[in-house]
Parts: C-alpha cells; sequence; structure tokens
C-alpha cells in the first residue's frame, strides 16, 4: 500500500493493521517515508485516535527501531519506574534505593531534564564525580551487587521516538494520547524491567492539564503492559504544586537524601507519591503480600538508613563521591553567590501555583535547558516556603531562589510571582493522588 493511502486511512478514522504500522516506522526511521507525510499521520492519529492494539503495535514498532536491553541475567523481578514529567519530582532518587533496600532489583535508565521538567541523570551528575554513561556489563556488575543503578539511556534506545517526538514538537501533535503512551512505553519495553509503574501527572505543570485525560494515557498505558505481557501499574498524581519543595538538581538531591534520612514528613506530599510507587513496584516484584506491608517495608528502610545506605553505595559504585550524601556535608554540594528570598506581595491564601512557570523560572537561573545540549548549573534553583492552602502574609517568604548568574534574575522572579496566586478567601485543595490505574481496576 502506498503510504498516502495509509494515511488516509487513518484521516478517515479507519484502525491501521499492524503491518502498515509496522511500514510506517520501518519507513520512517529509514528516511523512506519524508517529513512531511509523516506529519500529516502524526496529525491524522491526534485527530481521529488510535485504539489499544494500533497503540500497541505502534509501541513494538517503535521499541524495536533501536537497541532492546535484556536484563534477563539479574536476578529476580526486574522493576522500573516511569513519570511523565513534572516538576520539584525526585522520586527516583529515593525510591530507587528504597526499593532495593526491600530486596527489589532496579536497573533503571533515565533521561534528562529538558524546558520546564528536571530529569533523573542531570540530578545524578550534580553529584561530584557521578558518572551515568556506563557500558552494559558495569552496569550489570553494579545491579549485582547493589541491587540499583541508574544510567542514561543507550544511544541507540528507540531512535524511532527521537525523529517521531522532533518531529511532534514542531507541528502541534505531541499531545496526542497514542503518540504519547507508544513514545513513553516504547522506552519502557526497550529497557527491559519485567514491571513497570508509571506516575502519570495531572495539572498545571503536566502534559495531561485535565484528570479525564490523565486517566485515559494511564489506561492506555496499562493496556500496553498486558498486550505485550509486561506488568503495568499507573498512579495519577497532581502536578498543580512541584512536587517535592526543591526544583534544581544539587536542591533536589538534598530533599532525597533528607527524605531518606528521615528527615521529612510522612503528610508531605514527595514522601507520599515515593511511598505509593514503591509500595506498587514492590507489590509487582513480589516482595510484599499487599500495600500494608510493603508501606511498612519501606518506612523500615527510611528509619534504618537502609534507603539511603543503597544510595550512597550506587553513586559510588558509579564513580562518584557519595561522602556528600548526608545531611551534615550535604549543603558543600551547593555553590551559590546569592540566596534570595522572594516574597508575598499581599496578605492571603495561595490557592493555585502554575508548576510549568515555577520550573521554568528555575530553568531561567540556569537549573535545566532551554534546548537538547545546553550547559547546566548543577547548584541554582529554587526552594519553595509554601504549599498550596497556607496563608501568607505580605512579605512573608514564598521561596528562596539560589542564584549564580544574576542576569536573569529579575524575569526569572517575575515569572515566578506571576505562578502563585494569592487570594483572600481560601480555595478547596486539589488532592495529591487520584487514583491507581491496574489490569484489572481503577
Ligand atoms: N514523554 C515522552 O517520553 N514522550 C512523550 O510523547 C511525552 C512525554
Ligand atoms: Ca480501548
Amino acid at each position: 500500500m502506498r503510504f498516502v493511502d495509509i494515511i488516509e486511512k487513518k484521516a478517515d478514522g479507519e484502525a491501521l493493521s499492524k503491518e502498515e504500522i509496522r511500514q510506517m516506522i520501518e519507513g520512517y526511521v529509514a528516511g523512506e517515508i519524508p517529513d512531511y507525510q509523516m506529519s500529516a499521520m502524526a496529525m491524522a492519529i491526534l485527530q481521529r485516535g488510535m485504539n489499544d492494539e494500533e497503540t500497541t503495535e505502534l509501541t513494538l514498532a517503535m521499541m524495536h527501531s533501536g537497541d532492546v536491553v535484556d536484563l534477563s541475567s539479574l536476578p529476580g523481578i526486574k522493576l522500573d519506574k516511569h513519570s511523565t514529567g513534572g516538576v520539584g519530582d525526585t522520586t527516583t532518587l529515593v525510591v530507587a534505593p528504597l526499593v532495593a533496600a526491600c530486596g527489589g532489583t532496579v536497573a533503571k535508565m533515565s533521561g534528562r531534564g529538558l524546558g520546564h521538567t528536571g530529569g533523573t541523570l542531570d540530578k545524578l551528575e550534580a553529584i561530584p564525580g557521578t558518572s551515568v554513561e556506563i557500558d552494559m556489563e558495569r552496569f550489570f556488575s553494579i545491579v549485582k551487587d547493589n541491587g540499583v543503578a541508574v544510567i542514561g539511556q543507550t544511544a541507540n534506545l528507540v531512535p524511532a521516538d527521537k525523529k517521531l517526538y522532533a518531529l511532534r514538537d514542531v507541528t502541534a501533535t505531541v499531545r496526542s494520547i497514542p503518540l504519547i503512551a507508544s513514545s513513553i512505553m516504547s522506552k519502557k519495553l526497550a529497557s527491559g524491567a519485567d514491571a513497570i509503574i508509571l506516575d502519570v501527572k495531572t495539572g498545571s505543570g503536566a502534559f495531561m492539564r485535565n484528570t479525564d485525560e490523565a486517566f485515559t494515557l494511564a489506561k492506555t498505558m496499562v493496556q500496553i503492559g498486558k498486550l505485550t505481557g509486561r506488568k503495568v501499574r499507573a498512579i495519577v498524581t497532581d502536578m498543580n504544586q512541584p512536587l517535592g519543595m526543591a526544583v534544581g538538581n544539587s536542591l533536589e538531591v538534598k530533599e532525597a537524601v533528607e527524605l531518606l534520612s528521615g528527615g521529612i514528613s510522612p503528610t508531605d506530599p514527595l514522601y507520599q507519591v515515593c511511598l505509593l510507587l514503591g509500595k506498587h513496584m514492590l507489590m509487582a516484584g513480589n516482595l510484599a503480600a499487599d500495600e500494608e506491608k510493603a508501606e511498612q517495608m519501606l518506612k523500615d528502610a527510611i528509619q534504618d538508613g537502609s534507603g539511603l545506605k543503597k544510595l550512597q553505595r550506587m553513586i559510588t559504585l558509579q564513580g562518584g563521591d557519595s561522602s556528600y550524601l548526608c545531611m551534615e556535608k550535604i549543603d558543600q554540594m551547593i555553590h551559590v553567590k546569592h540566596m534570595v528570598d522572594i516574597c508575598s506581595e499581599r496578605d492571603g491564601f495561595v490557592t493555585s501555583m502554575n508548576a510549568e512557570k515555577i520550573g521554568t523560572a528555575a530553568q531561567m537561573l540556569g537549573a535545566g535547558r532551554e534546548k537538547k545540549g545546553d550547559a547546566i548549573d548543577p547548584s541554582v534553583g529554587l526552594v519553595m516556603k509554601v504549599r498550596c492552602g497556607n496563608k501568607v502574609q505580605k512579605g512573608d517568604p514564598l521561596c528562596t531562589m539560589y542564584v549564580n548568574d544574576e542576569k536573569r534574575f529579575a524575569e526569572a522572579k517575575q515569572l515566578f510571582l506571576q505562578a502563585i496566586e494569592i487570594t483572600e478567601e481560601e480555595k478547596e485543595k486539589t488532592p495529591m493522588i487520584y487514583g491507581v490505574v491496574t489490569e484489572e481496576d481503577v
């Protein structure tokens, strides 16, 4: 079939066959299908959607466009997690070592931050000496020794996604649910884990601005897991404010260390989401019979310091200086010229935040990238002083900015203040956790 006829079929709202989907991805990666035809196809998919079978075939075709990692030589059920992009989301640095401390195997490949969202690799590299570019043999040996390692994706992991994502980015087709689901799941499946726990964000800082769409994305990805024989569960969580208080690479490492040292309250959103992810990882790995048992195991690993030890040992094995990873020394990792409080301009209640703007403000200070390959400053960023629902008075600090480059400070401050809505009346808070999607039910 000519590709133009396949585009027309999708534009008419028909389901594509496995062969048509294969032909599309193979042809596009090989350069036989030009960008203009693929753009039309991406728009047709955005407009007409795909059913779960098509989305799964698309995921598999993309997965097989490059390296597929075989983790079968590692012991036990290999566990992975993924968050769909957030601000102040430091969950991997907390959950991966905690799960390993509870007996899990976490051989994880992570990504870098782009735009307003952070990335785990940049946070790891903020710890002096730490390498995330590690060959497979060494990666496997670290996981065998320590139960956990976190490295960068291999260069040839899902090349179809790299090409297609760049195209979607400039053709207004990023927000298609089948395209997002296949993009995320192709990389997860190619990374080799047996069980994957997804954290789908909803709210101002997320891809999915509304909760219904977030649940649809979560269900689509759980279905892909079911149809490909992997255990996939998803939690849907709030991104209407930064998840943790810290936004910035070293600052987020500090917050992770603080949580693993028992210094963060169990009512804190970051703590809650970490525990929920960890519980589902332990249950998916057959390491805990139920949620209650899993929760106790994770809390014990915080209490007795075994989670922090796993993180420290992982950093040592990845070439880093783990002596920084304790509350006594962690501030020595953060080098800034100025720490500036940004204060409230009025009395009232913090009723909403725009997490995307807060992430962008941190990026302007140098914590993130505008485009791929930009340098980042690991020390800069901001630490929130308030949460949604808090009462503030004029002059109270809303955050502290950690600044090295004064040039964009005024702009970052302006954007940050725009991101915080303060009203006279108290408004109802959005929940932190909206629900859990499993193969069986929501
Ligand atoms: N994250 C991805 O990896 N791909 C998308 O399409 C959206 C979010
Ligand atoms: Ca369906």
